[in-house]
């Protein structure tokens, strides 16, 4: 069963901002926009770009980041796949903060 993993200091992720960051050797888009964090698979379900270098979108509805290679955009909130070329999720996290720190829980 997985467990929040602790991923650095609130201090670390500006708002707004996308990070790449490591839980338990999967790599995580760890988000932070508009108050809120989320966290995705940082693989696009296209043809695997990397999310966390791509444009974030957050004050569309819903909020969104855009692959960078080809520019699919994913719902911060559920991974969806929102526009062309990726038909299929993105898997997302779930993510808290205790004490200034910003924890991820991997989805399994
Ligand atoms: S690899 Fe992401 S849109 Fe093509």
């Amino acid at each position: 069963m997985s467990e929040f993993i602790p991923v650095g200091p609130i201090t670390d992720f500006a708002d707004p901002s996308s990070t790449l960051v490591e839980v338990d050797d999967e790599s995580v888009a760890l988000i932070h926009a508009a108050g809120s964090f989320y966290a995705l698979d940082d693989v696009c379900t296209h043809d695997g770009g990397p999310l966390s270098d791509g444009p974030l979108h957050e004050d569309e509805n819903p909020p969104a980041i855009a692959c960078p290679r080809h520019g699919a955009k994913f719902a911060l909130t559920t991974g969806a796949a929102l526009t062309m070329p990726a038909t299929q999720p993105t898997r997302v996290h779930e993510v808290k903060v205790e004490d200034g720190q910003v924890l991820v829980k991997l989805t399994v």
